[in-house]
Formats: C-alpha cells, sequence, structure tokens
C-alpha cells in the first residue's frame, strides 16, 4: 500500500519520503512504482518523461526521524497490527513537527485509539486509500473522536487534488469498507470450508451474479489473509460479536503462512509471468 501512496502523491507533484525500517522493502517498492508506471505509459494515460519525474519525487529513508522531520503529512501505511500503529505513532508525535497532520492507512485499527497515543489528538485522521491505489477512486476518510473539522476538510480537499472521491466517516471498527466488505469475504471462506463449493465456483457465482470484478476468494488473496484476518479480529472484538470471528480455515492458513499473492499461495497459486487464475492444490477437488 505504501508503494502506492507514494506513486500517487508523487504524480501530483508532491514530493515523498517513503520510509520503511526494512531497506528490501523500499527497493521493492521503487521497482513496483516504476513498473506501475511503465503499465500507464503503455496505455497512454502518463507521457514517457513525466516517469522520470515522478521517481525522482520519491526519497527512500529507512530512518523514521529523518524522513518526517520536515512533513506537513504523514500517512502511515505499516503492517495492520495496534502495538505497531500505537508504537509509531507515538514516535512521530515526536519527531514530525508541530503542525504536522498524522494520518493512517489503517484498514480498521480505531483511529481514537491510534490518536491517544499522541499529544496531537485533533490531528490525527484515518486517510484509508483501496488497493491498487493508483487505480481505486475511493478514500475512506475517518473521523476519530477529537479529529479537527479543519484537518478532515484539508483532507477532503487533497483527496480531490490527488484525482480522489473522498468519503468522510466516523471511528467505529471496520469503518464503513471492511464492515461491509470482511463478513462477505469471511463468509465466502466458510462456504468453502463447509464443502458448500469450490475456490472457483465461489468466485464464479459472485463475478457473474453480482457484477464483482473479482471473487471474493480472489480479493482475500489480492488484500492478503493476514490482513483480512487481522480486521476480522478488530471487527469481533471492538463489537463484542462473534460473528465477525475469523472462518478457522483462514485461520489456518494464515498461521501455515498461504498469505495469498504475497506469499505465493492462498486460495490460488501465483507463478511469476502466468496470468490464469489456477485454484492451490489444497482445494482442487
Ligand atoms: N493490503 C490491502 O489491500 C490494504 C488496503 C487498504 C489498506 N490497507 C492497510 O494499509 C496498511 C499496510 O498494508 P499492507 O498490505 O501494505 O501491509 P504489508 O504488511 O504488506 O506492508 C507493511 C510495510 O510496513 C513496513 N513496516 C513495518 N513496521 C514499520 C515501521 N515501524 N516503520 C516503517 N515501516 C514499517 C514493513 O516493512 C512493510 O514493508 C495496513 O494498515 C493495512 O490495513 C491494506
Amino acid at each position: 500500500m505504501g508503494n502506492g501512496i507514494a506513486h500517487v502523491f508523487a504524480q501530483k507533484g508532491f514530493v515523498v519520503n517513503l520510509v520503511d525500517t526494512q531497506s528490501h522493502q523500499l527497493d521493492k517498492a521503487l521497482t513496483t512504482i516504476a513498473a506501475n508506471l511503465d503499465r500507464q505509459i503503455a496505455k497512454g494515460t502518463l507521457a514517457e518523461d513525466e516517469k522520470k519525474k515522478v521517481l525522482a519525487s520519491i526519497i527512500p529513508f529507512s530512518d523514521l526521524a529523518a524522513g518526517v522531520q520536515k512533513a506537513e503529512l504523514v500517512v502511515e501505511a505499516a503492517t495492520e497490527n495496534t502495538d505497531l500503529k500505537l508504537k509509531i505513532f507515538r514516535q512521530l508525535d515526536e519527531l514530525a513537527p508541530a503542525g504536522c497532520i498524522l494520518a493512517s492507512n489503517t484498514s480498521s485499527i480505531s483511529i481514537t485509539r491510534i490518536a491517544s497515543a499522541t499529544r496531537r489528538p485533533q490531528s490525527v485522521i484515518g486517510l484509508h486509500f483501496m488497493n491498487p491505489v493508483p487505480v481505486m477512486k475511493l478514500v475512506e476518510i475517518i473521523n476519530g473522536y477529537a479529529t479537527d473539522k479543519a484537518v478532515t476538510r484539508q483532507l477532503v480537499e487533497l483527496s480531490v487534488q490527488l484525482g480522489k472521491t473522498p468519503c468522510v466517516v466516523n471511528d467505529y471498527p471496520g469503518f464503513i469498507a471492511n464492515r461491509i466488505l470482511m463478513p462477505m469475504l469471511n463468509e465466502a471462506i466458510y462456504s468453502l470450508y463447509e464443502g458448500v463449493a469450490g475456490v472457483q465456483e465461489i468466485d464464479t457465482v459472485m463475478k457473474l451474479g453480482m457484477a464483482h470484478p473479482m471473487g471474493p476468494l480472489q480479493l482475500a488473496d489480492f488484500i492478503g489473509l493476514d490482513v483480512c484476518h487481522s480486521i476480522l479480529r478488530v471487527l469481533q472484538d471492538g463489537f463484542g460479536n462473534p460473528k465477525y470471528a475469523p472462518c478457522p480455515l483462514l485461520t489456518n492458513m494464515v498461521v501455515a503462512g498461504r498469505l495469498g499473492i504475497k506469499s505465493g499461495e492462498g486460495f490460488y497459486v501465483y507463478t511469476p509471468g502466468n496470468k490464469d487464475l489456477v485454484a492451490s492444490k489444497r482445494f482442487q477437488q
């Protein structure tokens, strides 16, 4: 997600300091951005000479302090883990300039909770981009309990400037996007777990029957099964309702390291250079 967010900001003329604690992830992000820019050039949506400019305005940092010391806006997109986000926001509060807005791309973790790790909760907000960021139009903007209305207005304007459509929502578990999406993905996984239908059948029913561009199992692989699992746990804990509990099959897959596209296998197998959707051997009937 971080590489996609850096890409859209840089393409609209912002200077982006891209921070990751793992330097190999920074290299991977820059390679991904270059490949995505090439795709835009091939489609005719980006001029050839823009690529260099966009890449030149993304500066990689492995040191958070150096990356944020002059920032006007920080968009945090680290791993979906509450303790990690709280730690990062405590650091950002120390390291970023006083007027800097601190936004999180979290899919589900409470913005109010994240804000409480700082001494500037009025400047903390959710800025939830969808995957893939350069393609998807929506930005879900999440007001924490104390978010200043002026900060929300600023991010609504910024989202429009980025070519996105902002939707402002309030801070309850899963916000809107994942409160509605994740139970559907979990139900698709339950249908597979209970043997109601196979991987291809479940995805085909939803693609052709509901005109979804991707089936729910393919979408779960695309999002990352670990991310889906942790969002469902946030919904379950946040509402205190067992209906959101992750399907045991999803839990097993995450424990086994079958995380979807990012690990090379989830409900489908992903082989470089092969675009065919092939169900994982585990689910072939
Ligand atoms: N995957 C999706 O489809 C999707 C969609 C919308 C929002 N999100 C949200 O975006 C965020 C990132 O998701 P992702 O799928 O890209 O996660 P990911 O786990 O694939 O990548 C997270 C990156 O954060 C880096 N990181 C970890 N700790 C860090 C730290 N302390 N400082 C800087 N970098 C650190 C990791 O090295 C890694 O490169 C999550 O909050 C997730 O919920 C994900």
